[in-house]
């Protein structure tokens, strides 16, 4: 099944990354966290907190249930989380229990059309990046950079074939029948530090840090809009 329709379907059920702010890790985060090989609540401090302030506008890809949702809006109290996904999340993330701090887009394609131009001040994503082939990273981060503001930064985590390698595929919890596979055929699509980065400056990014070094398994870059179109 081609990747892009696999991922309308497969989430329908609102993926959950637990508590990621809790001190002690509830179970669905521990068994992330395993595969993954880091700690939510340090990828929090280190790749979300730096960038808020209290009136931040923040841009999230594929929220799922919320879990890094509602991390968010405790720091933001007069400020306001915008989120897109293929799914409707207003199942799990309700906005108005927010008083228009949240405000939820289903999509059906990379375009980000709902979203003003110049008007984000930081873009975040967990577990999106990579379950979309190169093509679609591409799309993603060319059509969402005019989004930020000039100078305002992103975050995203992204699949790495090189750390997987390196940290194990069934610990990762990556089949390893998918190296056999094509990517519109698998859930889990190459990508590695140096593609991040190339498609990054091709859509217009300055990279800050290539992977800030959270995980073992995954990347996450830091990226920066310096151009004000
Ligand atoms: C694995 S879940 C991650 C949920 C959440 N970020 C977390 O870490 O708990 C991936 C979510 O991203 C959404 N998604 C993946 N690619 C997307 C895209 N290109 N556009 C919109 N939503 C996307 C899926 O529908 C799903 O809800």
């Amino acid at each position: 099944m081609p990747t892009t329709e696999w991922l309308k379907k497969e989430f329908d059920y609102g993926y959950d990354s637990g508590n990621v702010l809790g001190l002690l890790p509830n179970k669905v985060r521990r068994s992330e966290e395993k595969r993954i090989g880091g700690s939510y609540r340090r990828v929090f401090k280190q790749a979300i907190l730096p960038f808020l302030k209290p009136d931040s506008r923040v841009m999230e890809l594929g929220p799922g249930n919320g879990a890094w949702s509602r991390a968010i809006l405790q720091h933001i109290p007069n400020g306001k989380l915008i989120t897109v996904d293929y799914q409707d999340v207003t199942q799990w993330l309700d906005p108005e229990q927010f008083e228009g701090r949240l405000e939820c887009h289903q999509v059906n394609e990379n375009s980000f059309s709902c979203i003003e131009d110049g008007s984000i001040d930081f873009f975040w994503s967990m577990g999106v990046l990579c379950h979309n082939n190169q093509k679609h990273i591409g799309e993603i981060l060319r059509n969402a950079r005019p989004k930020l503001k000039p100078g305002k930064f992103a975050c995203h985590q992204y699949a790495n074939w090189d750390k997987l390698e390196q940290y194990g595929w069934r610990r990762g919890g990556v089949p390893a029948e998918f190296q056999q596979m094509a990517d519109d055929e698998i859930w889990w699509p190459r990508n590695n530090q140096m593609n991040m980065v190339s498609l990054s400056v091709d859509a217009g990014w300055t990279v800050v840090r290539p992977d800030l070094k959270l995980l073992q398994r995954d990347g996450v870059i830091q990226l920066r809009n310096a151009s004000s179109v």
